[in-house]
């Protein structure tokens, strides 16, 4: 399962790049208010720092198919390769993202409520599809197993389209979805950090450190066991 960083705040980025094992970063029009900046300089800042093979994902705004194909071609001239067109599954973003993988350029398509909706994106080319879990939780649906379903569907449909599962609150929803087989997941730094932190951990390296420190002595590790011969 690839695993990006949903959001644009360069620090938060960095500090997750530092860590864990990433194929990018996705970003929508409200996770570029949330970083406060300009937002094309922004993404350039986001994109001179993550790999060069790494994906960005930067999403349209205008409301026709011809304006959205013109915000692609522009985000692409500015951006570079390995950037997805990401284009919201309303009628023209449907057209769009048609007409756009027709011409090779990736898109994902995003605010994804239904399975149907990410079905017709598949067709439509798009390379991604980004059900939004939590929100989904949020208004009374099941959004985990409307990410299983537009995957199972993708495939049984021999669809050359991955699900990329967006809006999570909680690792359990990452979780099952990872035992599903889901193609990706994009989530903010803070819910990617709390796949790996657990208290019980923390407490059995801190027991591990104070036999250690009381066998060979304090702040001491093995590089120093080599000193003493
Ligand atoms: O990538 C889509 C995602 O950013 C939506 O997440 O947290 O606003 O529900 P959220």
């Amino acid at each position: 399962m690839d695993l990006l960083i949903d959001s644009a705040n360069l620090e938060g980025i960095k500090k997750i790049y530092d860590i864990f094992p990433v194929e990018g970063v996705t970003t929508n029009p409200s996770i570029l208010k949330a970083a406060g900046k300009e937002p094309l300089s922004q993404l350039k800042k986001i994109r001179a720092f993550i790999p060069h093979g790494a994906q960005l994902h930067v999403q349209t705004i205008s409301k026709t198919a011809e304006n959205i194909i013109k915000e692609a071609e522009f985000i692409l001239g500015e951006l570079g390769d390995n950037t997805y067109i990401k284009i919201p599954v309303f009628d023209q973003g449907i057209k769009a993202m048609k007409i756009l993988s027709s011409r090779g350029v990736n898109t994902t398509a995003t605010a994804i409520y239904t399975p149907m909706q990410g079905f017709i994106a598949g067709k439509a080319g798009a390379k991604y599809v980004a059900p939004y879990v939590n929100r989904l939780d949020n208004i009374g649906f099941d959004g985990v197993e409307v990410a299983k379903n537009i995957h199972d569907m993708l495939e049984r449909h021999h669809l050359n389209t991955k699900v990329l599962a967006a809006s999570f609150k909680n690792t359990q929803q990452v979780l099952t979805l990872c035992e599903y087989g889901i193609g990706s997941i994009t989530a903010a730094p803070d819910v990617l950090e709390q796949l790996i932190n657990h208290q019980i951990t923390s407490i059995a390296i801190d027991d591990f450190n104070k036999d250690f420190a009381s066998l060979v002595g304090e702040g001491k590790t093995m590089l120093d066991l080599g000193k003493t011969k």
